[in-house]
């Protein structure tokens, strides 16, 4: 077996794993909550689904956010804690001084801080000590244990705090992000029905099924593969519209290392701060044409097939060498948690009006309101779309 079909193997088995066991429980979750009207919750379930997709894949370990009765997450909050205070500090001139003295924001940030880093060293001392003990031919393949068994080129092996800050990174990097896409993403296929009947009837097709087929949950999340998620074109331009229009890092800094010159003739001296800004570009005329606000998934596609743009004029995920790791996790993941809801429930918008929050992502001010349904599909008419082309 190839390296390349290796890799897929275990990527799908980490989705399909987690799949299996965060539906049953999302699914239950959802259902004892239709009574009352889900409100304020898909936003939080889709952060709870990500923070245990994560611990999946970093730890290998099954989280439990979505278990009833959906305590708070000591680690999230930390998390939220931080990113709140660090975006605070964009409109309060005073927090390096608050830093120096320790006083205000800056120490709630520190004590949060060490509270993240003690989390963290618990599960590393936890992680060396199972590790001893495992036979090497049981060896764990999650991320973390890929990274303490590596050796570089021989020169040692990472540090405790370069471990540290990988888990953190990675948390950070794929947890809030896909979360808010994904509640986007809802919110812009409530407004756009059309969109969803074309999304089901690319299912049905990619996926060989009848209009209507009575597959179990388990049975259509199994058919759910990697090859069917690629065939499904109309899928993959709805979600990259709507990253378009609510990029879920709708800002990115940077720092300036040495002097240099923008391609405009701007001069940028060492040490400068900049910004680019997807969530404006996403909405410029100059790039996307007149049309450029409203959410139209065909001006990602020709004759059917899904053209992919310049992550220079899209740059949702950034472009060039330290563009997203976890873009490809990302698109797969949300396809899959989208078909799996549009197949099995019904949502409906509380609230068109919704507003945006800035912080270092951009969630939906005060959650996701939506009315919950359960559904089987019923497409008005199967269309057929025979010889699906392949993403490349
Ligand atoms: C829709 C979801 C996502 C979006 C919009 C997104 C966006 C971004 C952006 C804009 C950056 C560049 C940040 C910077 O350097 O200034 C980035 C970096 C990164 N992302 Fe994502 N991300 C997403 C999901 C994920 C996921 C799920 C993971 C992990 C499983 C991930 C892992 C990373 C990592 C490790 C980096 C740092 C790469 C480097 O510095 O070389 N991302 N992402």
């Amino acid at each position: 077996m190839s390296m390349s079909e290796n890799s897929i193997d275990n990527f799908q088995l980490v989705h399909f794993v987690f799949f299996n066991s965060l539906w049953k429980r999302f699914q239950s979750r959802t259902h004892d909550l239709i009574s009352i009207v889900l409100c304020c919750l898909l936003q939080d379930l889709f952060f709870r689904m990500t923070m245990d997709s994560l611990c999946q894949l970093i730890f290998g370990i099954e989280g439990s956010s979505l278990s009833p009765p959906l305590a708070k997450i000591p680690f999230a909050s930390t998390f939220d804690n931080i990113n709140d205070i660090i975006i605070a500090r964009l409109v309060n001139p005073f927090w390096k001084i608050q830093r120096a003295f320790n006083i205000g924001n800056e120490r709630i940030i520190k004590q949060n801080l060490t509270t993240l880093n003690n989390l963290i060293v618990a599960v590393l001392e936890e992680r060396r000590k199972a590790t001893k003990e495992i036979k090497s031919s049981e060896e764990r393949c999650d991320l973390l244990s890929q990274f303490m068994r590596y050796n570089g080129c021989g020169d040692g092996k990472y540090s405790d705090d370069e471990l540290r800050d990988f888990i953190i990174n990675f948390m950070v990097a794929g947890r809030d992000t896909t979360a808010v896409a994904l509640s986007w993403f809802v919110y812009c296929l409530c407004r756009h029905p059309h969109v969803v009947e074309q999304i089901q009837m690319e299912t049905l097709d990619a996926l060989g099924l009848d209009i209507d087929h009575d597959l179990k949950m388990e049975d259509f999340a199994m058919r759910l593969d990697y090859e069917s998620l690629m065939k499904m074109q109309y899928l993959h331009a709805a979600l990259s519209e709507c990253l378009r229009l609510y990029p879920p890092v709708p800002r990115d800094g940077k720092t300036v290392l040495k002097d240099d010159v923008l391609p405009d003739g701007t001069f940028l001296e060492k040490g400068s701060q900049i910004s680019y800004v997807p969530y404006s570009m996403g909405r410029l005329e100059s790039l996307w044409g007149p049309d450029a606000l409203e959410y139209k998934p065909e001006r990602w596609l020709k004759d059917g097939v899904f053209q992919h743009e310049s992550p220079f004029k899209f740059p949702v995920f950034q472009a060039g060498p330290r563009t997203c790791l976890g873009k490809d996790y990302a698109y797969l993941q949300i396809k899959m948690t989208i078909l799996l809801l549009l197949q099995f429930f019904k949502f409906d918008l509380v609230n068109v009006d919704v507003k945006y929050r800035v912080m270092m992502v951009m969630p939906i001010a005060g959650g996701l309101n939506v009315y919950v349904s359960h559904k089987m599909p019923r497409v008005s008419q199967k269309r057929s779309m025979n010889s699906l082309p392949v993403l490349s």
